[in-house]
């Protein structure tokens, strides 16, 4: 039981913050109740809880939030987190990336790196990763061990690239069948290790339609009809990836994706920077997610993603950090830089005439709604009930403290500095289903 001021998303555009709550958790590691002391069994509860030793209250500067989603992490590129981003998307896997990930053939060497991650995510207050492996199943299953030891909530991909045409012979699957069959055993693997389907969870994980072959699409489509598993894959993420796509196949690979059957409603794209309207319309109706990586695509992207349409059509969205390709393993950092972004692609329209040469009209968004995203948007891309401190949500917390003010500041004015301002020191405690799982010593 937790007891002090939470802070939950409530809307698209509001946060909720609430002093004096007392956050009763059961032992399946939900939340049973959120009191007040104007309930007549607060005192009552809160007095069990003390005698048996399950009781932790925050102090006055502290603040209990949800745990974040990271809807996109490249595992095997955390050791390039902050380093290699000089050049465009496709130079930079050729170059740097590919390489650096053909270095999980080695298992003492995914050991070290996967412990390490999930660490640095935990201490980041990410209490559930989305995340991309790589081509080989025995580094994937470190990676998948990695979070049932220190307890991150992990969605695992064994990642599927057979196009000789757009990957290096040294780090490919050497055919469609090679990558389909990689992908049922990881499948089968992860759901044995897994004794609770929500701890750690197998994701067909197309790299992106450019690596991937007409055959090994089709292939993981029949895989994800058979198995219902999540989906994910990068899309429509830069100039030359979108217009690779459509020169392959005359569509964009949103609709690809589709007429291979991987647009399912467990689906999450990442990036989709450049999607077309009709795009978005397919994604609504396939009640596919998206993933907003709004530092990665500063680099990568050669462009904005619409937030504000693709949350106006109802299109599931989250938030993912794309470590690498992003510099940083912080969901914070990435709140802020979606807010940024979308000020950015704001910008340069003439409110007086509504002209959009430059910027696009509407495209802000405020911090509420990065931390919706954050939050109840990356749950919902992975039918998961977390993000919100609320009864019968999954009770994966972070808390936070924060920075003295010379102010006075209300809860909801506390709420926006947090979210501007928190840095992984003020990171102090992190509990997944109840669990504590980091404490900042
Ligand atoms: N597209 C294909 N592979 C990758 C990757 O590793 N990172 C990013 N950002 N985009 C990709
Ligand atoms: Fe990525």
């Amino acid at each position: 039981m937790i007891e002090g001021t939470i802070c939950t998303p409530e809307t698209v555009d509001k946060i909720g913050c609430y002093g004096n709550a007392l956050v009763c958790v059961n032992q399946q590691g939900l939340i049973a109740s959120v009191l007040f002391p104007n309930n007549s069994q607060y005192g009552e509860i809160k007095q069990t809880a003390i005698s048996q030793g399950n009781y932790h209250q925050l102090a006055a500067d502290e603040y209990l939030l949800p745990g974040y989603v990271d809807l996109h992490v490249h595992a095997p590129q955390w050791p390039q987190a902050g380093l290699a981003l000089d050049l465009p998307l496709a130079d930079w896997l050729d170059h740097y990336t590919f390489p650096l990930e053909s270095k999980c053939s080695d298992l003492n060497y995914s050991k070290t790196i996967y412990d390490s991650l999930v660490k640095e995510l935990l201490s980041q207050g990410t209490t559930t990763a989305l995340m991309f492996g790589t081509i080989y199943n025995d580094s994937n299953i470190i990676l998948a061990k990695a979070c049932l030891e220190y307890g991150l909530r992990g969605f695992i991909g064994q990642v599927a690239m057979d196009n000789a045409d757009q990957t290096p012979a040294y780090y490919r699957n050497q055919s469609a069948k090679d990558a389909i069959d990689a992908t049922e055993l990881f499948i089968k693997q992860l759901q044995k290790l897994s004794n609770d389907a929500d701890r750690v969870v197998p994701v067909i994980t197309p790299r992106f339609v450019p690596s991937c072959s007409d055959a090994c699409l089709q292939g993981l489509g029949q895989l994800a009809n058979k198995y219902n598993v999540p989906v994910q894959t990068h899309v429509s993420e830069s100039s030359w990836e979108h217009g690779y796509v459509l020169d392959r196949f005359k569509a964009t690979d949103t609709s690809v994706l589709d007429q291979f059957g991987l647009l399912t409603d467990r689906t999450i794209l990442m990036h989709a920077t450049h999607l077309t309207d009709d795009d978005m319309d397919l994604l609504a109706k396939r009640e596919a997610a998206l993933a907003h990586c709004p530092i990665s695509n500063a680099y990568f992207g050669n462009g904005v993603m619409r937030v504000k349409e693709i949350l106006a059509k109802q299109i599931k969205l989250g938030l993912g950090t794309d470590i690498s390709g992003g510099y940083s393993s912080s969901i914070y950092h990435n709140i802020r830089q979606a807010v940024i972004s979308s000020r950015m692609l704001e910008d340069g329209v003439d409110t007086t005439k509504q002209a959009t040469t430059r910027g696009v009209a509407n495209s802000r968004i405020n911090i509420a709604t990065a931390f919706y995203m954050a939050t109840v948007g990356g749950a919902e891309a992975l039918h998961l009930n977390t993000g919100r401190i609320k009864e019968g949500y999954k009770a994966d917390f972070q808390v936070v403290k924060s920075h003295p003010s010379v102010i006075t500041l209300s809860d909801e004015q506390m709420i926006e500095r947090i979210l501007y301002q928190t840095q992984q020191s003020d990171i102090k405690q992190v509990y997944i289903d109840g669990n504590l799982v980091y404490c900042k010593d």
